[in-house]
């Protein structure tokens, strides 16, 4: 009996680029698909962009444009990334979808039935001016532990602390600036707390990794509270039935998107289906209670909650099957820290894509690094470079442009009849274990094995040496089989690395002449005298310079709207001024101006001044302390560009009278460090 495994990747919000974090689980995910689909098995991969949402419904606002045409722009964009990078789902939807409603409402209803949604007047922050709730992340204030100004509502990031929004000092609004005021409100939940029982049994019978059983076990311990599933107007998302005012948290219908995503493909395979062409895929048989088809959810451990907890409970208590499995992943860091922008280390997948081109090299390398678990992984550039250069173009295509061009010049293309060769019965003697290895997420073993299986064949190669047999008359045979043989090995290895290496696969399907690869293919070898074509080459070693130009290429461009987007950075909507804003105006009165730093010098007695004499475009220069002695030697000052407060009011200190101030940027760790334009600014340009 064939399996049916219908298999999910979280959906990515769509307010934000893909980024080589995201790509961390798209790429599992597909290269799992593809192995399950290269044995054979139905298998359906399904994903959406999750659009609902605050952050999703301001940044539309902000940008001037309906969420609608957000949603759809981000969603070409998001399929084309995807697309290139080879992440093959069979359908790709959108949480803001007819079936996505449909089905909400018809969960939501079911819950409601079984006595599973409770509503409860609660108090929350709300924006007078902006007439909306404000989720925690859009206020914004004072650190309650260590005053950091203008941190988010739950959390500080300068010194971890993690609190309540009522906790903050001057709290206000980020989206329009105004004080945020305590209001009353009723919301829906989902009684979690009741689910306790049917959760502690789920997430122990298998279905998650030991590292996600554990966190569970923490979260039991802490008891369950029940899930606020409601939001207030105006909120872009669906409306909750019998409730008109109130919406599904997006965190509700985004799950549910996973299901609708699978419906809209029955739907759309129903219509093409004439005739009995393409089986009919039939919703029910996956989702019923009893379905006896299997789910898999691939996510990030950041999520796990969600899945783990949430999402079971909304399918058993709306008469649904539950998950097989849950697979989290660790999330992805850049030579050893977490993705940067100063750094250059926040890469789109676009950008990977203009600089480094091939896809398949970080399908390669992350490929490499998985391994199942719940541990984050890490992108060392320089490893990047080196392992794909001499794995793959040094060990696995090394193989093919040492032996191909004999067999084109010399044997009319021409295969050998295959021979007892102990090295291909090794090779093909580790399908079995190289399929364990997929099927358990080590892709890292499995590509261990494979490269292991890689240096065999090319010591047989080498043993062999058929460029020297070429030179020697009489070894046509030998020459022949040799090569035919390693081009064997060639094939075996193909088969293997196929679902990492999808594209590179189908040309050396074309080289070799052959069918599409699947694993059954490793049992028999090519017929004597099977034709292939001559070789052409396969692929191109990485040069150092793309990644220098990809990083480079990122620093400069630190673009907000390629922020990780878990909640878009949000702007002042409305112009407002109150006690935490100033006005343009406000700002106007400040004379900023280029400045030439025509002489710097010590001042006799002082222990942090230099004095600087600034040439600001005007008749006479201007004579100006400042307190940069720590950090900046005269010497190298004498030249350079600054930017200055050209009208702050001339200031007599004990050296002399200060006429302006020089800007400089500092905080605890560092500086000061003066400001510099950009070259082709002159003295005296205003700074606006
Ligand atoms: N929209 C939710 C998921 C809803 S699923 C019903 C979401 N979106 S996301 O865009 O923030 O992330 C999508 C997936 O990418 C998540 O599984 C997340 O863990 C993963 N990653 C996002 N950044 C990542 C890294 N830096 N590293 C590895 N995975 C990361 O969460
Ligand atoms: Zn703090």
């Amino acid at each position: 009996m064939t399996r049916k495994l219908l298999v999910t990747s979280a959906l990515p919000y769509a307010n934000g680029s893909i980024h080589l974090g995201h790509l961390v689980e798209y790429i599992q995910t597909d290269i799992w698909v593809r192995f399950q689909k290269m044995q054979g098995h139905s298998v359906h991969y399904v994903c959406a962009d999750d659009t609902h949402g605050t952050p999703i419904m301001l940044r539309a606002e902000k940008e001037g444009i309906t969420p609608e045409a957000l949603i759809a722009k981000v969603h070409a964009e998001h399929s084309a990334d995807f697309a290139e990078f080879l992440v093959e789902f069979d359908n790709y939807h959108s949480t803001n979808a007819p079936e996505n409603k449909q089905l909400s409402q018809h969960i939501y209803r079911a819950l409601r039935s079984n006595g599973k949604i409770a509503t409860k007047t609660i108090e929350q922050f709300y924006d007078p001016v902006k007439q909306m709730f404000l989720p925690d992340r859009f206020i914004k204030g004072e650190c309650p532990k260590c005053h950091a100004k203008d941190q988010y509502g739950d959390s500080c990031e300068v010194c971890g602390a993690t609190y309540n929004p009522t906790e903050l000092i001057n709290p206000f609004s980020a989206v329009s600036g105004a004080t945020p005021v305590r209001k009353e409100t009723e919301h829906y939940f989902f009684k979690l707390s009741e689910c306790e029982d049917f959760l502690k049994r789920w997430t122990r019978s298998g279905t998650l990794q030991a590292e996600a059983a554990n966190k569970m076990g923490e979260w039991f311990a802490s008891g369950l509270s029940d899930w606020d599933i409601s939001r207030d107007a105006p909120y872009f998302g669906f409306e909750i039935p019998d409730a008109p005012g109130k919406y599904f948290y997006v965190w509700l219908d985004a799950p549910i998107g996973y299901m609708a995503s699978f419906k809209n493909l029955c739907d759309k395979r129903q219509q093409s289906a004439d005739g009995d062409q393409q089986a009919g895929l039939d919703f029910d048989e996956y989702w019923k209670q009893d379905s006896t088809t299997e789910l898999y959810h691939f996510i990030g451990k950041d999520i796990l909650y969600f899945h783990a907890l949430f999402w079971p409970a909304t399918l058993e208590y709306s008469g649904h099957r539950k998950p097989t499995q849950v697979f989290a992943h660790g999330f992805l860091t850049v030579n050893g820290e977490k993705m940067s922008k100063s750094r250059g280390t926040f890469i789109t997948a676009r950008s990977y894509l203009e600089h480094v081109k091939n896809p398949e090299y970080l399908r390669y390398y992350y490929a490499a690094k998985l391994n199942g678990s719940m541990e984050d992984i890490d992108l060392n550039l320089e490893d990047f470079v080196a392992r794909v250069n001499s794995d793959l173009v040094g060990k696995y295509i090394n193989i093919a442009s040492r032996c191909a061009g004999f067999i084109s010049k010399r044997f009319d293309g021409k295969l050998a009849a295959a021979s007892d060769n102990a090295v291909i019965a090794d090779l093909r003697a580790a399908a079995a274990s190289v399929a364990d290895s997929y099927v358990n997420r080590d892709f890292g073993r499995a590509l261990r094995e494979i490269m292991a299986l890689a240096d065999k064949a090319n010591g047989y190669v080498a043993e062999h040496a058929p460029w020297e047999m070429a030179k020697q008359p009489g070894r046509e045979a030998e020459l022949h089989r040799v090569c035919s043989d390693a081009l064997e090995m060639f094939r075996l290895l193909t088969i293997y690395l196929k679902p990492v290496l999808p594209k590179l696969a189908v040309s050396i399907e074309q080289f070799l002449n052959i069918a599409p690869l699947s694993w059954a293919d490793v049992a028999a070898g090519l017929p004597a005298d099977h034709g292939i074509q001559t070789y052409q080459h396969l692929i191109t070693r990485i040069d150092p310079k793309q990644i220098e130009a990809m990083t480079e290429a990122n620093k400069e461009n630190l673009q907000p709207q390629n922020a990780s987007a878990q909640v878009a950075a949000p702007v002042a909507a409305t112009p407002a001024t109150d006690e935490h804003h100033i006005s343009i105006d406000d700002f106007a009165k400040v004379d900023l101006r280029i400045a030439r730093i025509v002489a710097a010098n010590h001042v006799e007695g002082a222990e942090k001044l230099l004095q600087l004499t600034l040439d600001i475009g005007e008749a006479n220069t201007r004579n100006v302390f400042a307190g940069i002695k720590s950090a900046y030697d005269p010497a190298t000052l004498q030249g350079r560009l600054t930017v200055m407060v050209a009208n702050l009011a001339p200031r007599k200190m004990k050296f002399g009278l200060s006429e302006g101030m020089v800007l400089a940027a500092s905080d605890e760790r560092g500086g000061p460090f003066i400001l510099s334009p950009d070259s082709g600014a002159q003295p005296g340009m205003r700074v606006k």
